[in-house]
């Protein structure tokens, strides 16, 4: 059942018109539905238990802390890849023993803070960074739990931009180094070296990459255990793709279900940073048509929320379905849908087929949760827009739109 659908003519969240929502808060605004976020949730959380499994959602996917809140408390941890993440974690109430920490770049002060937060475990994707580790950890008195981070060199068939385990990319170890990084740890007094960690990619549409990555990772694993170490945590990262037109990935319980048979007789706890497929489809992009224009070329329909607030299509040419909220018969138009943004790659979408919109009506921008707020700038001197959250028939705003004064608030014109 989808969350968002069709009354009459009405597109509505949940029990909510989009219309009236948009008249309280304005548009542009990102519009999740509770129901839906829930539903992936158990969907995911359901098929993680055929393994003995702690679930780290992907905080970069979407942070409001709302949404890491209703995560955080249904018993999942977080996936970080900042000191910025670690604190709205926390503050979104996680329990820090769930909390895997991840990024080619952490800093000294990062690193204390993640150490005084007493997070479950680092996911090194260097040499240098566990030696910082092991330094940071020494001042502190602590030993830091760590995993290697592991580059298989696997092809994920994904945008070049979202793939992260091919030997050109910049994230993890090679496979080659890996053991070396291994052996070399075992010299540091400061951290207890407990894991093995790969992320590949993200939005996979296909199960043979995942089987391939966890394919090698267990070789390394079954190598690492004959030399003595004892891997208690297998990381396997995130990176199950969604529908944004028509690609049909592989279900949860499939994807858990495959990793389960090549993992065969694995003891230690399985961890998964699942962001995109949680959240992607539970949450829209509302934006208002501003005008038509007609340049004799090409119809564009502008709208008011452009590529600062949703930057996927103009970043990795990303498709997201764009539907009018109130349906409407009658001729439909070929039009390029776009911002108000002073860049040619300020586009919500290309050649769509549309119904003829008018100015003042509302367009859906679907699959819009996940990376859509978290990614979104104020490029252009544009307040960023608020988040709205529905419940059954409430809708609450669980972030507020910038205001001019915010633009500004943290600059100084000097002397
Ligand atoms: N774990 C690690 C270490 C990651 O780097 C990522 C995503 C995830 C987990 C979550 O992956 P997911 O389950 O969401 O696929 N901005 C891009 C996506 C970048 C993903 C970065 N890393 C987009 O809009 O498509």
């Amino acid at each position: 059942m989808n969350d968002f659908v069709f009354k009459e003519n009405e597109l509505y969240c949940e029990e909510v018109p989009v219309r009236h929502i948009a008249s309280g808060v304005g548009t542009p605004f990102y519009l999740y539905s509770l129901a839906t976020l829930k539903r992936h949730f158990n969907v995911f959380n359901e098929s993680s238990k055929i393994l003995d499994s702690i679930v780290c959602y992907s905080v970069k996917a979407n942070s409001n802390i709302a949404i890491l809140n209703f995560l955080f408390k249904m018993g999942w941890g977080a996936d970080i890849v900042s000191g910025g993440e670690l604190f709205r974690a926390i503050k979104a109430g996680v329990d820090t023993q769930k909390v895997v920490y991840s990024g080619v770049g952490k800093t000294e002060s990062e690193i204390e803070f993640a150490l005084k937060s007493d997070i479950l475990m680092f996911n090194v994707e260097s040499l240098p960074e566990v030696f910082l580790i092991d330094k940071v950890a020494g001042n502190l008195g602590k030993k830091a739990r760590i995993s290697f981070r592991i580059n298989p060199n696997v092809d994920p068939k994904t945008h070049p931009y979202i793939s992260t385990g091919l030997k050109q990319n910049k994230f993890g170890i090679s496979i080659k180094h890996a053991f070396f990084a291994y052996e070399k740890s075992k010299e540091l007094k400061n951290v207890d070296v407990a894991g093995l960690d790969c992320h590949i990619g993200s939005q996979l549409t296909e199960i043979s990459p995942f089987n391939d990555a966890v394919t090698i990772i267990r070789d390394l694993l079954v190598k690492l255990t004959a030399s003595g170490f004892d891997i208690k945590y297998l990381d396997l990262g995130g990176g199950l793709g969604i529908t944004y037109e028509n690609e049909i990935p592989p279900h949860p319980s499939t994807y858990m279900n495959s990793i389960k048979s090549i993992l065969e007789n694995y003891k230690g706890k399985v961890i998964f940073e699942p962001g995109r497929v949680i959240v992607g489809n539970s949450g829209i992009f509302v934006t208002k048509v501003v005008y038509n224009k007609d340049t004799g070329n090409k119809n564009f329909v502008i709208v008011d929320g452009g590529m600062n607030d949703l930057i996927r299509p103009a970043l990795y040419e990303a498709y997201h379905e764009i539907i009018p909220v109130t349906k409407k018969s009658g001729p439909r138009i070929r039009a390029d849908v776009v911002g108000p943004i002073c860049e040619s790659a300020d586009f919500l979408g290309k050649d769509r087929l549309l119904s003829q919109v008018q100015e003042g009506d509302l367009l859906a921008v679907y699959g819009a949760g996940a990376y859509g707020f978290s990614m979104s700038s104020n490029y252009n001197s544009r307040p960023r827009v608020a988040e709205v959250l529905v419940d059954k028939d409430k809708y609450c705003v669980i972030r507020q739109r910038e205001t001019y004064d915010d633009l500004i608030a943290k600059e100084f014109i000097p002397g």
